[in-house]
């Protein structure tokens, strides 16, 4: 066999995996469609968890389309650093938090090559001080593409969520982010069907926003729990926007509720 085959055949793309010092778990939020609301996700579910006593880091992987910043309202803010030249995460509702969105302007695109998002991905978690965390959640950028390959090559992944709607159109995209999460060894700890359904006031029936799809089928096919249902409201979107995560400031709501499931069976 040519030299260059065989060593292709042996390497472990996985050999460089180290754990992250002083973070306990790692999860990924993916969905492989884009704006089905992995970031609103990742959000409610990192203040869920803080709001119960654990020390939580959520770093936004969206390299391309950080929405965190906004989300959390930590637009602008620029990250310290420290005397051992350590990058210190900005703070938001006892969150840590770190995003390239803290390193290029809201405005400005980022134009990269793969190499340079490899070093990057690794910057956030070797030169980022993250200290002691129970959780680290981490916002996957939408598709099945480098960043959670590359995250995957360089920490080990304690679990994986995938977020979809209802239809069959986002299905089949979460469906390839599954199969991604299976062969980077992430364990899938289910699937959250988010904007599942719309309340009006007066009517018993909700309304489907989206077309109920495969979703319950698959999962039965494939052994996967749906752990969460989150029925779209305008006042998700209202907080995206102010920068107050949504079980903050809705803490009652039925939607704040399902976060607070989702949290208790996480933990
Ligand atoms: N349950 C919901 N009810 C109402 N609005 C929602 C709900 N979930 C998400 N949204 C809104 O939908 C939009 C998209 O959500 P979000 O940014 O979280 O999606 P995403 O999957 O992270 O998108 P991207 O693929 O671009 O990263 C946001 O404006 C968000 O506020
Ligand atoms: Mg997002």
């Amino acid at each position: 066999m040519p030299r260059f085959l065989l060593s292709v055949s042996v390497m472990n793309p996985f050999e460089q995996q180290a754990p992250v010092e002083g973070i306990k778990k790692i999860i990924l939020v993916g969905s492989g469609k884009g704006g089905v609301g992995k970031s609103t996700v990742t959000v409610n579910l990192a203040k869920k968890l803080q709001q119960k006593g654990h020390k939580v880091g959520l770093l936004d992987a969206d390299i391309y389309g950080p929405s965190i910043p906004r989300m959390l309202g930590a637009i602008n803010q620029k990250p310290e650093v420290d005397e051992n030249n350590k990058i210190l995460p900005i703070q938001r509702q006892g969150i840590k938090i770190m995003s390239m969105g803290f390193m290029v302007p809201e405005n400005q695109a980022l134009v990269w090559r793969g190499p340079m998002l490899f070093k990057a991905i690794d910057q956030f978690f070797r030169d980022v001080k993250w200290g002691e965390l129970d959780f680290l959640i981490i916002d996957l950028p939408p598709g099945t593409g480098d960043v959670a390959l590359t995250i995957a090559q360089k920490v080990p992944i304690d679990g994986a969520i995938v977020v979809t709607t209802p239809q069959n159109m986002s299905l089949s995209d979460a469906k390839k982010a599954l199969d991604m999460f299976d062969r980077v060894n992430a364990k899938v700890l289910g699937v959250i069907e988010n904007m599942s359904y719309l309340r009006v006031d007066g009517q018993d029936e909700p309304v489907q926003l989206f077309p109920k799809g495969e979703l319950e089928v698959f999962l039965k096919s494939k052994n996967l729990k749906k752990i969460a249902e989150i029925p779209f409201h305008p006042h998700v979107g209202l907080a995206s926007e102010s920068g107050i995560p949504m079980v903050e400031s809705y803490p009652d709501s039925p939607e704040s509720l399902a976060f607070e499931q989702l949290a208790q069976s996480l933990v």
